[in-house]
């Protein structure tokens, strides 16, 4: 089993990116062969500001290493050190058909009516998402919901090159669906996700934030006027209340179930402190050690400098296998 996953290095990660991702790969890592990688020239299909990309892929690669990711079990390293996730992306152009890439409902979303002035990059993105997969013949591809598009697109890209050139040479990829990855939702509004881009910065917990602003986050956290219920179903119409109950079980590392029966006719006045220990007591050591491991930016871009090492020869021989079938 090889496990490949990308994430662009942006600021601001927050308790959404740790719970619902991060976590997930610090617990892969020692399941399967593992490579994460940050995700910089996925960031260019936008506008970027050069040096915030360079400081965002230090602070996130240090960010990783702060919340566990073990550079000695797992390959940690930015895709612009790679060389060969963007040449495969290339050679993979010519498979890729223009309608498959018009079907992607991201490409849609994001270009929105504004297609014209789009990048082209952001056309194309979902054929690098497939090289970076295929490239070191991943077995399992950590997904979303949002994201099984683009893994159907890598499979179907991969099955038409290997048809095309008469090659066995690209394993299609599977998605790995991780039952323990929880969906957090805003503090200020149950109903949507958390997320950086949210500007209510109330509305997320930065894993940067101190003590005192994660605590003062969720004692303003939208909730309601009711005792917790004492079965899950019972949440099923009360969105900022599950949410905060699911924070908690993901902090814990149980259930719903299980911190309902904790809670279980107690209110927010009882709880709301509760959760805002169990969070400091998770995300304290955290920070501290994102703070330590910037204090030397130089060796966390060393730790990026090993893992493309690696990851370089573990690409070479499918990139040139590709070429080879290419006549090139
Ligand atoms: P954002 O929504 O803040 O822009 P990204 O889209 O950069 O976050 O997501 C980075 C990773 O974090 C993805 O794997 C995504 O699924 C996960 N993620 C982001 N927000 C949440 C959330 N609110 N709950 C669970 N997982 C999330
Ligand atoms: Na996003």
């Amino acid at each position: 089993m090889r496990v490949v996953s990308g994430i662009q290095p942006t600021g601001n990660l927050h308790l959404g990116n740790y719970l619902g991702a991060i976590r997930q790969w610090v617990d892969m890592q020692h399941q399967a062969e593992s490579l994460f990688f940050l995700a910089d020239l996925h960031a260019l299909t936008v506008a970027i500001d050069p040096k915030e990309l360079a400081s965002n892929t230090v602070e996130m690669a240090a960010t990783l290493l702060a919340c566990g990711i073990d550079p000695t079990k797992a390959i940690l390293f930015n895709q612009a050190r790679v060389p060969a996730h963007a040449e495969l992306c290339w050679l993979l152009q010519g498979t890729a058909r223009m309608g498959w890439l018009n079907r992607m409902t991201q490409w849609k979303d994001k270009a929105g009516k504004n297609r014209e002035g789009a990048s082209v990059g952001l056309f194309t993105y979902p054929v690098l998402q497939a090289a970076d997969v295929l490239l070191y013949q991943a077995t399992h591809v950590p997904v979303g919901d949002d994201q099984k598009q683009h893994l159907e697109l890598a499979r179907d890209i991969a099955t038409k090159f290997n048809q095309d050139f008469g090659v066995e040479l690209f394993t299609l990829p599977d998605p790995f669906i991780s039952a323990a990855a929880p969906r957090i939702m805003s503090l200020r509004d149950g109903t949507a996700k958390m997320s950086k881009s949210d500007p209510s910065e109330a509305s997320r917990i930065a894993l940067v934030d101190s003590d005192d602003a994660i605590a003062q986050k969720l004692r303003k956290a939208k909730s309601d006027a009711g005792e917790l219920p004492a079965t899950a179903a019972e949440l099923a119409d009360r969105p900022e209340a599950r949410n905060l109950v699911t924070i908690y079980a993901a902090l814990a590392g149980t259930g719903v179930d299980a911190v309902l029966t904790e809670f279980a006719g107690k209110g927010f006045g009882t709880f709301k402190p509760a959760l805002a220990d169990l969070a400091i007591g998770v995300l304290a050591p955290i920070r501290e050690r994102i703070v330590n491991l910037l204090d030397d930016r130089t060796a966390v871009a060393k730790v990026l400098e090993d893992g493309a090492d690696r990851a370089r020869t573990l690409a070479a021989p499918t990139l040139l296998a590709a070429q080879q079938a290419m006549g090139l």
